[in-house]
């Protein structure tokens, strides 16, 4: 099995507040979570891909202090992660527009993609200003500017991240798609639990 799992992890936010706690905290310990299940996930061979949504087209409309705690701990992930995947065999990659990042988030991005290119236990996708609208049009632009017809199988490859999603989980209790990975999911599986992100793993 080649499975590739999805996450829309929801409900950092609800965690720290439930615990009266900052947001931010909410988002550490949702950062937390991630390097577990990475593990989880780089442990069990019938997981070949597992893809986070990590940070949304619409996220830049939270406040702007939430939005710069994001990116710090954004780029603290990649700095610290490296030895992590490393020594389990992940490989990382980023979809999603990173045209808008800090071009030291964008270095960061590169060098963690060229660094673990040859993992083969399990690949990481992060979306990072990812929004499916987004990528499906990004597509078609690339088709059309390399001249190729508009097929199922060329705007497939097209995209950010080709590979069907089998196994679509949402954490935080809401029943959404919140345009994540629409045409990937297609004829995906779909989980959704009330547990807040931070406790998927406990
Ligand atoms: C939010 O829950 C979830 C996100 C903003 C996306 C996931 C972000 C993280 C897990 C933070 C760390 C990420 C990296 C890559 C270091 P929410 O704030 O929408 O929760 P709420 O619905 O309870 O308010």
């Amino acid at each position: 099995m080649n499975l590739h799992v999805a996450i829309i992890m929801d409900g950092n936010g609800r965690w720290a507040t439930q615990q009266g706690l900052a947001r931010s905290k909410g988002h550490e310990a949702g950062a937390k979570t991630i390097r577990t299940v990475t593990e989880f996930a780089a442990r069990h061979e019938a997981i070949d891909t597992l893809t986070l949504y990590a940070f949304s087209t619409e996220n830049w409309k939270r406040p702007k202090s939430e939005v710069t705690f994001l990116m710090k701990l954004l780029e603290r992930y990649l700095e610290q992660e490296k030895s992590t995947l490393l020594e389990n065999r992940i490989r990382f990659v980023a979809i999603g527009n990173r045209d808008a990042f800090s071009p030291s988030l964008q270095n960061k991005l590169h060098d963690l993609e060229e660094a673990t290119k040859n993992g083969t236990a399990l690949t990481q996708v992060l979306a990072l200003n990812y929004g499916a609208h987004d990528e499906i049009v990004r597509a078609v632009q690339k088709l059309q500017a390399t001249h190729q017809t508009v097929t199922q199988e060329n705007l497939t490859q097209a995209l950010d991240l080709p590979q069907d999603v089998d196994i679509l989980i949402r954490t935080g209790g809401n029943q959404r798609i919140s345009n994540f990975l629409l045409w990937q999911a297609s004829y995906a599986e779909l989980f959704f639990t009330p547990t807040l992100w931070p406790d998927f793993s406990t």
